[in-house]
């Protein structure tokens, strides 16, 4: 299987991420050798109802091939419309979310609530491969609802004799959330038992675990997710010491600069106003949250209430700041409220509606 001139064995993927994996993002992504980057998922009932925002969610430019679109849906009468309509676009491979795990998703029997019923999953794995034109068609789930209910091994053989060319594997249950370390080592039985190609993900956050993970499991190819928050550099590095043995390294101030700076003028193409605020101010700290001075920083950025001042703030900040100080009990602290909530400058009650802050 190719994604663009890339065989799946080489390729390193940028995840589905809800509010996260825009044009803007998803471009820095590619630029930094992510071999196929994924739309924010969609809800197929809003793309068959023309919904704007959902039309909005899925589109991409010819550019940003090869790229993913993720759908949300359970019923064959909005699946089989919403992928005929997707193929149009021509993306690289559409997946179906069965991994959300919010109660206000998975009551409705959407996203990982599909998980317990793999005769569905399969069925609707089935319509989507009969309206793709020949699209390839993933779903993303995750190795079962609870540690009582692993099932993945019955959801990736549905998914497989319905016709998937791929399965994404987040290796955590519904009930794990984020919050625990995946379970690697399941990948590797899973591998083992079947001939569908598959994709590894969760608790990929350096090179090494890329590289860890795919060798120590046999898997295809590695999804990267919160892993590349503020770090699009982990493809590059990773792709490097795969191939070569040697990680590069992080990213010096220059670069980090240059691509911070991309990264917002590519967000004031996308958003105006109080949305580009808030897209800019996360992403500045999610860039810089690796390095010393981030509690400082992240007073200043938050308090921030206009564009120019966010890039003076973030210019000086970088003058300022030595990238060789990464293990200071600032960074550390940031860095596990970072893997516990993207967000975690925000207060629980602010958090918005996405499937997954
Ligand atoms: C902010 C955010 C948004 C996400 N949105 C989606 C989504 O829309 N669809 C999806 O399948 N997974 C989504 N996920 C889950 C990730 O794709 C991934 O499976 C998960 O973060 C585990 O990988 P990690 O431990 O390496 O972060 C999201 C995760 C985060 C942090």
């Amino acid at each position: 299987m190719m994604f663009g001139n890339e065989p799946l064995g080489s390729s390193i993927m940028l995840a589905p991420m809800a509010e996260v994996s825009d044009a803007p993002f998803r471009k820095i992504a590619k630029e930094c050798g992510a071999t196929l980057t994924f739309t924010q998922m969609v809800s197929a009932k809003g793309v068959v109802e023309n919904s704007f925002e959902s039309l909005k969610l899925l589109a991409f430019s010819r550019d940003e091939k090869p790229v993913g679109v993720q759908i949300l849906g359970n019923d064959p009468k909005y699946i089989y419309p919403a992928v005929k309509e997707i193929a149009r676009f021509k993306p690289d491979i559409i997946d179906l979310n069965c991994g959300c795990p919010k109660q206000q998703v998975t009551r409705y029997k959407l996203g990982a609530g599909l998980l317990n019923d793999p005769v569905l999953l399969g069925k609707l794995v089935k319509t989507m491969v009969s309206a793709s034109g020949g699209i390839p068609v993933s779903v993303k789930i995750r190795l079962g609802w609870d540690d009582r209910n692993i099932n993945v091994i019955d959801n990736v053989k549905a998914a497989e004799d319905n016709g998937a060319s791929l399965v994404f594997i987040h290796a955590r249950t519904r009930a794990d959330k984020y919050d625990v370390a995946a379970r690697w080592d399941i990948l590797a039985d899973i591998k083992a038992k079947t001939n569908l190609p598959i994709v590894g993900n969760g608790s990929v956050f350096t090179p090494a675990d890329v590289v860890e993970m795919k060798k120590n499991t046999g898997i295809d190819s590695v999804l990267v997710a919160r892993g590349a928050l503020g770090n699009p550099f982990i493809f590059s590095r990773s792709r490097s010491l795969f191939e070569t043995g040697n990680d590069p390294g992080e990213p010096d101030k220059e670069t980090l600069r240059s691509t911070i700076f991309k990264h917002i003028k590519l967000l004031e193409i996308e958003y105006t106003g109080a949305v580009l605020l808030n897209h800019v101010k996360k992403n500045i700290i999610w860039y810089l949250r690796y390095y010393s001075g981030i509690n400082v920083l992240l007073e200043k950025v938050l308090s921030a209430n206009n564009l120019e001042d966010l890039k003076l703030i973030t210019d000086k900040h970088l003058d300022n700041i030595d990238l060789t100080q990464t293990d200071t009990p600032d960074v550390a602290e940031v860095e596990q409220r970072f893997r516990n909530k993207v967000l975690f400058w925000l207060a629980p009650k602010e958090v918005n509606k996405s499937c997954y802050q």
